[in-house]
């Protein structure tokens, strides 16, 4: 097929196909289903993928989760002027954390080997939940509470920064968690 042919022979459905064309489609139509099926089998047999859930849930229920789990677990205070709540709650645990302008809160001191819920929602904006260097990113929605089931193997500091454009101090929504031995 040339591009220069008249207008009435330029309907590309009605041109023959080349067989090298075929045999490209093939190719990449089989690729795609190969790509398309490693997305399930990689979550279940790689272990790269997140086991995450969400549902909704009212502002004010997660603050008070939130605000019960900091009463009762609150270990010390970081952040320096900040004062913001290091919170190391019992192994097992569903845990809480609040994304809202600019600020992640509290900070979570987890056990290494244990596994923990996190709860995650965001109070006002659209916030990202980003947690470095692990590859751990998830979107973070008003009114949706996230939950990552998520068992920390290596005892460490580990930034937690927001990577959704949330307003002017988007640049400084940062935070920590701890792991420990
Ligand atoms: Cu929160 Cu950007």
């Amino acid at each position: 097929m040339s591009a220069i042919l008249p207008p009435q022979e330029r309907v590309w459905w009605k041109q023959p196909l080349d067989r090298v064309e075929l045999i490209w489609i093939v190719v990449a139509l089989i690729w795609c289903l190969i790509m398309f099926f490693m997305m399930p089998y990689w979550h279940i047999y790689g272990q790269q993928n997140l086991s995450n859930e969400a549902y909704r849930s009212k502002p004010e229920d997660f603050v008070r989760k939130t605000e019960a789990m900091i009463a009762q677990y609150k270990v010390r205070e970081d952040g320096g002027d900040l004062k913001v709540p290091v919170v190391r709650p019992p192994a097992g645990s569903d845990v809480y954390m609040v994304a809202q302008l600019w600020r992640w809160y509290p900070i979570l001191e987890l056990e290494a080997g244990k596994s923990y819920r996190i709860h995650l929602m965001s109070l006002d904006w659209l916030h990202g939940f980003s947690l470095q260097p692990e590859n751990i990113n998830i979107q973070v929605h008003p009114g949706y509470e996230h939950v990552l089931t998520v068992t920390p193997t290596n005892p460490g500091t580990y930034s937690i920064i927001c990577n959704e454009y949330c307003g002017i101090n988007h640049h400084t929504m940062v935070s920590r968690l701890y792991v420990v031995k």
